[in-house]
């Protein structure tokens, strides 16, 4: 019998301060109008206080995965971590949640793909439990955008924000859970999103601080144009290859970068907006957890049998989407 991974719980932890669009006003020469207009963000959330990495709103999210799910720690096989600001370059980040959360018979490891690194974790740990390899596997996407973004910079500050999430995957025999995937990369991409410092190719120096080198670096109407392109051919890819139409799918589940990137996606794909999970206006851009974020939020919502499109955009280039099918009615808890 073919076996599926079946995603069988969500978790999520967001900080509790809010940036608002108003205080973001007071930091540089920007409006409300222009952000919502453009980005259709209105606030996110950031986390505060001293060393405090993403593991920590990792950590938070995949404990109240467990509650949720009635799952012990110990009964975790394996956990990927998805993030771009890990707590260190090494030990992983997974490393950190895994023994913050008692998962101690699990290994655990990172996965960077920028914006697409949740999907990319999601299909690499389908991969465990499709194989029967493992069954109890958790990815989660945590970052801490803040770490990495100048609040001087007006083009960038006001796109990210802080959050984590997380989803089990367990074997299905009934045709639930990941059924299909188009990943993709482009390393061309890299001259317009990155950060130029702090990794082996410029390892930090007082210059690199100076010349803001370990701050994310973006040419936005560049990776705009990529990002509306690619993320609608994959997600129409997808659909066509498994012979979904509007009818057929249940909601489109974006990454959140910019509102106008998920409405041009979403008219590609013939979805309706009311199809859209949309919650960029509270957090805006929290890169690896943005797609577990929607989960979380929409899971009262999610009926067994619904049919998702998940679909990303990131630097890289990175791209993807996925495509599976709900495993249980509402919230857990
Ligand atoms: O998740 C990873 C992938 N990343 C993305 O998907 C982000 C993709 N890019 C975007 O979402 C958009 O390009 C941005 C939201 C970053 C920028 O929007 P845009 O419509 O592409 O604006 P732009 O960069 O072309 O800038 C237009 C104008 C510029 O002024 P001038 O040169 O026309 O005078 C900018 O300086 O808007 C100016 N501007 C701002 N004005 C007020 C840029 N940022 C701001 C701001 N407030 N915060």
């Amino acid at each position: 019998m073919k076996i599926t991974a079946a995603i069988t719980g969500v978790g999520a932890y967001v900080p509790e301060y809010v940036l608002t669009n108003a205080e973001l006003e007071k930091l540089v020469d920007t409006t409300d109008e222009w952000i919502m207009s453009r980005t259709g963000i209105r606030e996110r959330r950031i986390l505060k206080g001293e060393d405090q990495g993403s593991s920590v709103m990792g950590i938070k999210a995949v404990q109240n995965l467990l509650d949720k799910t009635g799952t012990d720690a110990k009964d975790i096989e394996l956990i990927i971590c998805a993030t771009v600001t890990p707590d260190m370059l090494f030990p992983a980040t997974g490393n950190i949640i895994s023994n913050g959360v008692g998962a101690i018979n699990a290994f655990s490891y990172d996965m960077n793909a920028a914006c697409s690194s949740f999907l990319y974790a999601l299909a690499t740990g389908a991969q465990f439990i499709q194989a029967g390899t493992y069954k109890k596997v958790i990815i989660v996407g945590a970052d801490k955008m803040s770490a990495i973004v100048d609040y001087t910079d007006r083009a960038n500050c006001i796109l990210f924000g802080d959050g984590a999430a997380a989803v089990l995957l367990e074997p299905s025999t009934d045709g639930f859970g990941v059924l299909d995937m188009v990943l993709r990369t482009d390393g061309s991409g890299e001259p317009y999103l990155h950060q130029k410092a702090g990794g082996s190719r410029r390892p930090p120096t007082y210059e690199t601080i100076d010349r803001k080198e370990h701050y994310i670096y973006q040419e936005g109407a560049t990776v705009f144009k990529f990002a509306v392109k690619s993320m609608a051919d994959v997600a129409a890819q997808v659909m066509e290859r498994n012979h979904l139409n509007n009818d057929d799918v249940a909601w489109l589940v974006p990454h959140q970068a910019n509102k106008r990137i998920i409405d041009a996606t979403a008219n590609r794909m013939g979805v309706g907006p009311e199809k859209v999970m949309l919650n960029i206006d509270r957090y805006g851009n929290t890169t690896s957890a943005t797609i577990p974020l929607c989960l979380a939020d929409y899971e009262g919502q999610l009926r067994r049998g619904d049919n998702l499109v998940l679909a990303a955009f990131g630097g890289g280039f990175t791209w993807g989407s996925i495509y599976l099918k709900w495993a249980y009615d509402g919230s857990l808890r």
